[in-house]
């Protein structure tokens, strides 16, 4: 057999596909949490940098959640020692609410398990992969489980090893022991390797420096792996409100939502679970879907089926609710913002913006706050930094982002929050190049529902509403802003006037005197007079375009920033236009 034909028989044998018996053998049923070590990038647990800082972040948020729930106020102390090369411990503990005996295993063994996914609630975790996620990459990456000690109010604690069986989804437990010692809270200690500790902005200093911006009520101690210990002291003691639990609103919810609501229903009849399960549904509301159905709203919740229930859905659009309830919504507020900004930067302005709340798609209900800060010690300084005439190093933009008051730190590019920042023509408001500007922008969204862009929970999804309520706080910030600037350049040409026409007083009061022959002095004096006069009709004239600046709408500021495009680009033409001229000169 010539080679060539040798190598087209194998090629075919080869090439014979499977059948559908030969395939049915690879069929085979995995767990979620199979699902979830194979693809631990979801859950934002890679990268040597990233993954540390997750892990910090699932603790605290957890910390901070139940501490909310509890009405406690917070005192966490997260510790980080280095173990090896790429290899570390990571301690974080609370003085929450514990967890009992039944739940902690599923608590840091279990995943999409947890108290806040089938709540409509504002919190920070809300999947119930947070630290279970961070349980299997203990596991996974060192082969040891994960040890949590945790105490009830009654103060008896237990400590207790837990690993997750990625087969079936479920803890398994180990060394379960009572504590001789009272304990209240949460502790848990585990190892990981692959991650490292380094000092940069995406790393865990940087990530506690902003929840305890976020989180003014809360105490934070940082143990990083050197032994530096840092505390960031809470500049509140006033514990938040508790969260409400919210009901989905009617024009918002999905056949599937109802279905599963009604098996959960304690309600006998379909019109009283759906009175009791939903927001704004009242008997009017019954009434007018009565018509709308063709069956009997008196029957069990748990017969309903999916046309049915599709039905009431359709039915829903045609019926005029109230807008959904948002008073379970905790935003930080505005003082509180303020405090906390001016806590890490020393701008020469300051303005804050806690928004009305608002629905977004879907029926949930948020709620946009922002802050600037602008002009002197405002926004960062980079490495190797350009310096001013002063040669101190120019400032650069920061945007810090939090989703329920919890910093987001990756995944910039594709959150709501940069694009928003991004989209809002900072010149009209007299930013000039908002890249390199000293200015800190913050940005909080606070909601039942956080639409992350993934569940690594980086990133928050561009929503038209979101986006929308964003844009108009920060350019609500931005007029402020405007105003100051505009004011400030009005007070400094004032100032540069009084000075120039002081030094030209005594100029011109020597030359009048040596060519008079009269003494100086008196005609300094009188030459003073008449500038002050001036200087106080020209105040006058200010203060009052002044008043207008302070009622300046947003059309005003367009028109002006119209103009200011206009004279640029006539400017810059004759520049141009110049620089050829001398071109042709040459
Ligand atoms: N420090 C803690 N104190 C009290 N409860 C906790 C603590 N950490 C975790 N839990 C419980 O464990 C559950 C699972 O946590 P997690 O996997 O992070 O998911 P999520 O926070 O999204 O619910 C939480 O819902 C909470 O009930
Ligand atoms: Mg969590």
């Amino acid at each position: 057999m010539s080679e060539e034909k040798k190598d087209a028989k194998e090629i075919s044998i080869e090439e014979k596909g499977n059948n559908a018996e030969q395939i049915s053998k690879e069929f085979k049923e995995h767990s979620v949490a199979e699902f979830f070590k194979k693809n631990m990038q979801m859950l934002g647990l890679t990268g040597k940098i990233k993954a540390m800082t997750t892990i910090v972040h699932e603790y605290v948020t957890n910390s901070l959640d139940a501490c909310e729930e509890a009405k406690i106020l917070p005192d966490i102390e997260v510790q980080i020692n280095e173990l090896g090369n790429e290899h570390y411990e990571i301690i974080s503990k609370d003085n929450g609410p514990g967890l009992t005996n039944e739940t902690v295993g599923k608590a840091f063994g279990k995943l999409l398990a947890g108290t806040k996914f089938h709540r409509m609630m504002q919190m920070r975790g809300q999947q119930g992969i947070g630290c279970s996620g961070a349980t299997m990459l203990s596991q996974i990456t060192t082969g040891r489980p994960t040890k949590v000690i945790t105490g009830t109010e009654t103060g008896k604690a237990i400590s207790v090893e837990i690993t997750i069986d990625p087969k079936k989804n479920e803890p398994k437990l180990a060394n379960l022991t009572e504590l001789k010692k009272e304990f209240k809270g949460t502790a848990v200690k585990s190892q990981f390797k692959g991650v490292k500790y380094v000092n940069s902005e995406q790393a865990p200093l940087e990530y506690l420096r902003r929840t305890a911006i976020a989180n003014p009520h809360a105490q934070i101690t940082f143990i990083d792996p050197s032994g530096v210990k840092t505390v960031f002291e809470r500049t509140s003691k006033i514990i938040p409100k508790k969260p409400l639990e919210m009901k989905s609103h009617p024009r918002g919810i999905t056949i599937d939502e109802i279905i599963t609501l009604s098996k959960r229903t304690k309600a006998r009849k379909v019109n009283s679970f759906l009175k009791e399960e939903l927001d704004r549904m009242g008997d009017k509301a019954v009434q007018d879907l009565t018509k709308m159905v063709s069956f009997d709203l008196n029957k069990d919740p748990k017969q309903l089926e999916w046309d049915e229930a599709e039905e009431i859905v359709k039915g829903f659009q045609k019926i005029d609710f109230i807008a959904p309830r948002t008073d379970g919504l905790r935003p930080i507020g505005e003082e509180r913002i303020k405090k906390s900004i001016l806590s890490i930067v020393t701008p020469e302005f300051l303005e804050v913006n806690t928004r009305k709340p608002q629905v977004y798609a879907g029926g949930f209900p948020f709620q946009i706050e922002v802050g600037v800060a602008w002009g002197g010690g405002a926004g960062k300084t980079v490495s190797n930094a350009e310096k001013d005439e002063e040669g101190r190093a120019v400032r650069k933009i920061e945007i810090m982002r939090f989703a329920n008051n919890a910093p987001l730190l990756f995944d910039s590019g594709g959150c709501a929050i940069t694009k928003a920042v991004q989209s809002i023509e900072w010149k009209r408001y007299g930013i000039r190049d908002a890249e390199n500007v000293a200015m800190t922008v913050f940005v909080n969204m606070v909601s039942v529902h956080i639409p992350y862009t993934s569940a690594g929970k980086q990133a928050i999804s561009d929503e038209d509403k979101i986006m929308e309520e964003m844009r108009l706080a920060l350019m609500d910030v931005g007029r402020k802003i405007y105003r100051y600037v505009g004011f400030k350049k009005r007070e400094e040409e004032k100032q540069k006037k009084r000075k120039l026409f002081n030094k030209y007083a005594t100029e011109v009061a020597i030359a009048v005197s040596e060519l008079t022959g009269k003494p100086m002095k008196p005609i300094e004096q009188k030459l003073l007079e008449i500038i002050i006069k001036r200087l106080k009709i020209e105040e006058a004239k200010d203060a009052k375009e002044q008043a207008k600046w302070e009622n300046v709408s947003e059309e005003e500021i367009e028109k002006e920033y119209e103009k200011t495009k206009e004279k640029e680009v006539k400017a810059k033409k004759k520049k141009k236009t110049k620089v050829k001229n001398k071109g042709d000169e040459e």
